[in-house]
């Protein structure tokens, strides 16, 4: 028997959230968000089954080149455009859209002599990472328009859009609207946080991520009200089961004591596949149909669970987060988020993709190398 320990990635969710969100954001078109691996779905089948985008979002040059080099030839933006000066032809080549987001990008732009099918400007209304000051955006504009065929995309990103009615949100759409007025241009703003909770910014591009993947970007809201269905399922299965005597520790450090007599369940997954080693005892955790507490310290291959009075049998699925237990509740026991969980499941944890379009089959090793 192999480790149980998997990633069950549901295209037919993936999918159907997209088509979710497509009527959630009227005429507005698509960039889906894939970076970090698909936010730990897998990078090439998730562009696959996103196929019905109108184009995909990555971090760097590498990523856009892995989903080229698939045979993807959907539009491709580059979020956070060039990190280096030798990047320029090959991004050329691979006819990617770049957001320009710096002097120092620009002038490198400017010094190779190429026609780019668009470029984006990315401004700096608030958040204060990446982008230009608005001061800077008129003549950033203008020398950006030099060296594309048709007028920039205007982006910028909302530092606070989880937060309803936030007036820094309001502050930046404000911003941005005063600064891009009379510029022609697509314009993009919102992530996910923003398509749920500001469709007054929704313009030309949205830009969703999370919530492509069935997960909530709102802290203590959960997305079932949106008809969006979570896409990963993390789980194992019970390898060994104890009895406990009143007063027995359980794990390193010993930090779980229990209370009466009882049983204990050990789940083959640990923080070696990407489950948080912070999770603290109490964590939920679904065994076998029922939601059971965490009992004691992560370790690098398993957990323990507090079974009480009802053991479970060897073999037994444990889900650590999925449809049955939502990711969302498990970052907040683990003082997380659900991205950084998604993004972290673990190289050696198995992806099973159901529902996997045929040609995907042919790019499980590309895969595998890309899982974080
Ligand atoms: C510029 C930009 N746009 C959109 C997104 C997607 O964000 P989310 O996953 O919250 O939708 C990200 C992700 O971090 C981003 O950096």
């Amino acid at each position: 028997m192999s480790r149980p320990t998997s990633a069950r990635i549901d295209f037919a969710a993936l999918r159907e959230n997209l088509r979710t969100i497509r009527r959630q954001v009227s005429a507005a078109r698509v960039w889906a968000v894939i970076k970090a691996n698909g936010y730990g779905h897998g990078l090439i089948p998730v562009a696959r089954a996103l196929s019905e985008a109108d184009g995909l979002a990555v971090s760097s040059l590498e990523e856009a080149l892995l989903l080229r080099e698939a045979g993807i030839h959907m539009p491709i933006l580059l979020l956070e455009g060039l990190f280096e000066g030798d990047e320029i032809h090959a991004a050329y080549e691979a006819k990617l859209e770049l957001v320009v987001h710096a002097e120092a990008t620009l002038a490198l732009l400017e010094s190779t002599p190429l026609l780019w099918p668009r470029l984006w400007i990315k401004i700096d209304t608030g958040m204060n990472r990446l982008g230009f000051r608005m001061h800077e955006f008129p003549d950033a504009y203008g020398r950006i328009r030099c060296l594309s065929a048709t007028a920039p995309g205007l982006m910028t990103h909302l530092a606070s859009a989880d937060q309803l009615r936030n007036p820094a949100v309001e502050e930046q759409l404000a911003s941005f609207e005063r600064v891009t007025r009379g510029h022609p241009g697509p314009r993009s703003l919102a992530n996910s946080a923003a398509i749920l909770q500001y469709p007054e910014c929704h313009a030309d591009w949205v830009r969703p991520g999370l919530l492509l993947f069935g997960v909530s970007p709102i802290p203590g809201q959960l997305v079932e009200s949106m008809g969006l269905r979570p896409v990963m399922t993390f789980a194992t299965a019970i390898m060994a089961v104890k009895r406990v005597r009143k007063g027995d520790r359980v794990g390193y450090g010993g930090v779980f004591e229990a209370l009466q007599d009882g049983w204990i369940g050990i789940a083959a997954v640990g923080y070696g596949d990407g489950y948080p080693y912070h999770a603290p005892s109490g964590t939920p955790v679904w065994v076998g149909g029922r939601i059971v507490p965490l009992a004691g310290r992560v370790s690098m291959d398993m957990i323990a669970v507090d079974l009480g009075a009802d053991p479970v049998s060897v073999g037994d699925p444990a889900i650590l987060w999925g449809r049955e237990l939502p990711v969302e509740t498990v970052a907040r026991h683990a003082g997380t988020i659900p991205y950084e969980l998604l993004c972290g499941v673990a190289q050696r944890v198995r992806h099973d993709w159901v529902d996997v379009p045929e040609e995907n089959a042919n790019h499980a090793e590309t895969v595998d190398r890309l899982s974080l």
